[in-house]
């Protein structure tokens, strides 16, 4: 989603811009801009085409300076257009639409919900508006407010914003500074060596390779740079002591972001689920609360006092805690709920404060997400738990127990190796409740943590099926639709697998318990729409081989992946692939591969952009 980047140096800022945009095109944008401050003035360049083109536009016309701000731009109020992308610069009253750039310089993620109200203000008040996004009325606002001291207008101009933002701001007539604001989107300042040069970004990613030295702003801060010195105000406008902002010192992600050998970034993280997962358990010797590191007390004593758990999430993440919910309850025996963040957030609940909050997610940064594990503080739910796959993220800072699955960086914006780590994560969650609660013993414990030790080579049996995979993508690649099917433990990977075909194939996919069928989709069956089910050697096996009659018996076309040992055959209409071996509770973990696989090989086929589908953000910062 949106991405900010913004330098200031006695050097040229534009290359680390670039480069700063280049390392958030990632997380999904339709547009992008630069701004520098040029002798007298401002300069733009802005496209909707991807950046390596801005970066040509920019080589081409040979604009410099040593303050600027960057922006990758995901649509939310106004079509992607370049009239859209930021930068934006104010045009106040005294300059007329078409001429001159402007005074203020301003890059924004987030929305302002009350920027219809503030934009009739402003052109009552003579400032003429050239987009139709939200943000440019930020800079109008923020150019309404200047009397010679950006700081002060930035932080005159936050109180009458409603909505969540990230600001950088820079202003024609002070070129050696830069502002930042952050409130519900987050923020972040880089330092670099005596403050020779700072930085802002929404991802501290951005700033690998240029400073490792970084400072995390907290909701409603306000920073000043000013070459050699930097300046941090908290949300009452107060000088914020550096101790309460500390620099940190950010590793960059673990694994690289080459390609490799692989076509797509999706097709890469899908084989590194092995090695992902042995990451994530790697240090894992025994069942212990205490690999959920604490903060404030002892995560022994805050996960022995729970009576219940509640997930919260969204997209692929929620389905990893759909799946949590079968062990949490049969393994732990423990009451569990799971909903979808952007749904609970805002809905009336009876609050149980001995609940575990579990949220999860990839980037920690998800907003509906963030802001479900805010509200379940103010109800007074203060047993929190994030599973997130960055370490310095907001959710990670907001809860009092963490895991960090240790997927690498994830760049297809299609989730797989977050989502098996988390599933990694949840298992060890579900294991410690249950020794907490005697619902194991140790050597139960043991054995289901050898099992969980083994899946990386389990993981690496199930991803040689690929060739058997390729040949089920070309059916798919000409189809429009196609239903996924599956029973308990394995009816949310039925659902992750239909989420992962169509974010990147475009093929509309649902997936349905395997008994709800009769109950309305078996009218779609026809021989035209394919029939994936997720077929383990389970107790529900003889249940679902009937709901596979049904199917059939209306022309429906099956894929099924089943068990080595089940009593399945292939036949006509009926295409088999059978899974290496049968994992018990950790089942989830290894068939979800191949539907992975499917969608990626379906996408290729269907020559769709793989790795940004369309539409699709990866960090998805707004509501
Ligand atoms: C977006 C991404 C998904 C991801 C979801 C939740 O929709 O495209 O891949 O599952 O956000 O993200 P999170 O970072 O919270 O796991």
């Amino acid at each position: 989603m949106c991405g900010i980047v913004g330098a200031i140096s006695s050097q040229n800022v534009v290359p680390v811009l670039i480069q700063g945009l280049l390392r958030l095109e990632y997380r999904g944008y339709d547009s992008c801009g630069v701004a520098v401050h040029v002798q007298g003035g401002l300069q733009r360049a802005r496209g909707t085409s991807r950046v390596a083109e801005l970066q040509a536009q920019i080589e081409a016309s040979g604009f410099a300076g040593a303050t600027g701000i960057a922006h990758t731009r995901w649509a939310t109020h106004g079509v992607p257009s370049v009239d859209n992308a930021h930068p934006h610069f104010s045009h106040g009253p005294g300059e007329h639409a078409g001429e001159g750039p402007g005074r203020i310089a301003l890059v924004h993620n987030g929305i302002i919900e009350n920027y219809d109200i503030l934009r009739t203000e402003l052109q009552e008040r003579g400032y003429v508006f050239r987009s139709q996004t939200d943000t440019e009325v930020v800079a109008h606002l923020i150019d309404s407010l200047y009397d010679g001291d950006l700081l002060r207008a930035v932080q005159a101009a936050l109180p009458s914003l409603k909505g969540a933002y990230a600001l950088a701001v820079f202003c024609k007539d002070e070129p050696q500074r830069l502002v930042g604001a952050r409130a519900g989107s987050p923020l972040v300042l880089g330092v670099g060596p005596e403050c020779s040069s700072l930085y802002l970004a929404s991802d501290a990613l951005a700033l690998t390779g240029v400073t490792d030295q970084i400072v995390y702003l907290e909701e409603g801060d306000s920073c000043d740079l000013q070459t050699g010195q930097y300046a941090v105000y908290d949300k009452t406008m107060r000088p914020v002591a550096s101790r309460s902002r500390p620099v940190l010192t950010v590793h960059p992600p673990g694994s690289s972001t080459d390609l490799g050998p692989y076509r797509h970034y999706m097709q890469k993280e899908i084989f590194e689920q092995p090695r992902a997962i042995a990451d994530t358990l790697q240090g894992v010797e025994r069942i212990d609360a205490n690999l959920f590191d604490g903060k404030e007390e002892a995560a022994d004593a805050m996960l022995r006092s729970v009576d219940s758990v509640l997930i919260l999430a969204c997209g692929t993440s929620y389905y990893s805690g759909c799946v949590a919910r079968y062990w949490l309850e049969a393994i732990a025996k423990i009451p569990t709920q799971v909903e979808v963040a952007s749904e609970f957030r805002y809905r009336e609940c009876v609050p149980n404060e001995r609940t575990l909050v579990v949220v999860i997610s990839q980037s920690g940064e998800t907003a509906d997400t963030l802001a479900a594990l805010r509200r379940t503080r103010d109800l007074g739910m203060r047993r929190s738990l994030t599973i997130c796959n960055v370490a310095t993220s907001a959710m990670v800072r907001e809860s009092r127990l963490a895991y960090i699955t240790r997927a690498g960086v994830e760049i297809g914006v299609a989730s797989t190796k977050a989502f098996t780590t988390q599933l990694a994560a949840l298992f060890l969650l579900t294991l410690v409740l249950a020794r907490q609660r005697n619902r194991l013993d140790d050597a139960q414990c043991a054995e289901h943590l050898r099992a969980a030790r083994h899946l990386s080579a389990a993981m690496q049996a199930v991803l040689a099926l690929e060739p058997q995979i390729m040949a089920w993508a070309q059916d798919f690649a000409s189809k429009e639709h196609a239903l996924f099917l599956g029973r308990g433990l394995h009816y949310p990977i039925a659902l992750e697998g239909a989420l992962k075909l169509k974010e990147i194939s475009y093929i509309h996919a649902e997936a349905y318990p395997a008994g709800e069928l009769k109950h309305g989709p078996l009218a779609l069956v026809t021989s035209a729409m394919p029939v994936v089910t997720v077929a383990p050697n389970d107790a529900l096996l003889e249940k679902l081989k009937s709901n596979m009659h049904e199917v059939r018996a209306r022309g429906g076309v099956l894929y099924v992946l089943a068990d080595a040992d089940t009593h399945i055959d292939s036949e006509e209409g009926l295409h088999l692939i059978r899974m290496p071996e049968h994992y018990g509770a950790l089942s989830p973990l290894l068939h979800v591969l191949p539907l992975q696989l499917l969608a990626y090989h379906t996408a290729c086929l269907r020559g769709t952009d793989v790795d940004k589908p369309r539409n699709l953000a990866k960090s998805v910062t707004v509501e």
